[in-house]
């Protein structure tokens, strides 16, 4: 199992190739890609189908045996985006010696010390001329190798080096490219780079997302390999977890969803993201398919459970002084279920209770998250959407060390708990 994690990591550098991947997946699991563009259609028990948005959002959807206006549904949610730098337009900034560097900005929030000095790539969407003009066409690109390195500083430069130092996002943070053969290279690298990987001409290319990835594989590490060493753990393997219960549950009498938000990293506030109403809209469509009524959607969302499902902080050996005092859940201990009393997440006492009830049920230990109180803290999904759909649910994730590191921490077992615990939340009434 944690196998096929650590290959959807590798193969999910960025956002957009995590919905295809897990597009991919779900047909090959016999679901049905749906159009928005197009009706719905009639909707019966047992259905599984999926819409993506913008190619970088995705929802799958498997029909309970009952109605949706009388089971209701169980969503289990999560993030696709992670922090990362991306590639600025006229990004190729010509230096002495013919060094090229990147001109990027940053995504979301890493921290951006640990990009230094490893092997990186490039990952994204490149826009081609297509039929017309208000459809072009999208490839999406995978430089495979080590392709750039943000270098750091010599310590005899910057003898404070270890004491802290301040970054800055504009002059600190440009990869290097390469080093250019000849004056035709000049200001084309990247452009001469992306035509061949993709097999295009220039004069095509129209735009892109490109965005800076590790070009180095997920691993297991530790004496019984019990820990993770990825990038993206921050929300992929809440993403993979989601998908191997969806597939792995049977079928069952509430209708399963599976929604994997864009830019929850910056905020949510996208046609992709958590706070847009397409999801809210394709539910309301799909009950109005099967029951011909708008009533069934409203009844739907009042019997319906959400699971936000975002890495947690687990407790750092290093830094204890930074947790809660008797809440800081470890690595390896099971699904932990996060509150914050200024209501940044979702999860009650109602909702907390049934979902470490549905652990209990799974064979499977839950914890609890809290912040120390005097830090702030993050934010996630789970309110955003309630706050356009009203779900009942709770907030919870796999506890991870170094969110938003270029390379997180994570637990094996955690990993298998948490598709357990999952799967069982998918089983729905039984
Ligand atoms: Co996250």
């Amino acid at each position: 199992m944690i196998q096929r994690l650590l290959k959807f990591l590798d193969a999910s550098p960025v956002n957009f190739f995590a919905v295809k991947n897990l597009s991919e997946e779900l047909l090959k699991a016999g679901f049905r890609r749906l159009n928005p563009q197009e009706p719905i259609g009639k909707v019966q028990a047992g259905d599984k189908f999926f819409v993506t948005k913008n190619d970088s959002s995705i929802y799958a959807f498997q029909i309970g045996s009952k109605p949706l206006a009388d089971a209701g549904f169980r969503m289990i949610c999560a993030h696709c985006d992670s922090p990362t730098f991306r590639v600025k337009p006229n990004a190729e900034i010509g230096c002495e010696g013919g060094i090229v560097k990147l001109n990027t900005e940053v995504y979301g929030g890493p921290i951006m010390s640990t990009w230094f000095d490893r092997p990186l790539t490039l990952a994204g969407r490149v826009i081609v001329k297509g039929e017309d003009v208000m459809n072009p066409r999208t490839l999406l690109l995978h430089v495979k190798r080590p392709l750039l390195q943000i270098s750091n500083l010599a310590i005899h430069f910057n003898r404070e080096v270890n004491d802290g130092v301040k970054l800055s996002k504009q002059k600190d943070m440009l990869p290097i490219l390469g080093i250019i053969n000849n004056e035709l290279e000049q200001g084309n690298l990247l452009m001469n780079l992306i035509c061949e990987e993709l097999a295009i001409q220039r004069e095509d290319i129209l735009d892109f997302d490109l965005y800076l990835a590790d070009a180095m594989p997920a691993c297991t590490f530790g004496v019984h390999n019990e820990l993770i060493s990825s990038g993206r753990l921050d929300d992929l393997s809440m993403c993979y977890a989601g998908l191997e219960a969806l597939l792995g549950s049977p079928e069952a009498d509430v209708t399963k969803v599976l929604a994997i938000f864009d830019n929850e990293e910056t905020g949510s506030q996208t046609k992709q993201g958590a706070g847009s109403p397409f999801l809210g809209s394709m539910l309301k469509r799909i009950a109005w398919a099967q029951s011909g009524t708008e009533e069934a959607f409203y009844q739907a969302v009042e019997r319906a459970f959400m699971v936000s499902a975002d890495n947690a902080h687990a407790w750092h050996p290093n830094y204890s002084e930074k947790y809660d005092p008797t809440n800081h859940p470890v690595l390896g201990g099971g699904p932990v279920i996060k509150f914050n009393a200024a209501q940044k997440y979702a999860s009650d006492a109602v909702s907390a209770a049934v979902f470490a009830e549905i652990c209990r049920k799974a064979g499977v230990p839950s914890q609890r998250f809290v912040n120390h109180s005097d830090v702030a803290g993050g934010s996630t999904l789970g309110n955003i959407l309630a706050s356009s759909i009203p779900l009942r649910g709770v907030d919870m994730g796999n506890a991870i060390l170094a969110m938003h590191s270029c390379r997180e921490t994570g637990s094996v077992a955690d990993h298998t708990y948490c598709v357990k615990a999952f799967t069982q939340f998918f089983s729905g009434m039984a």
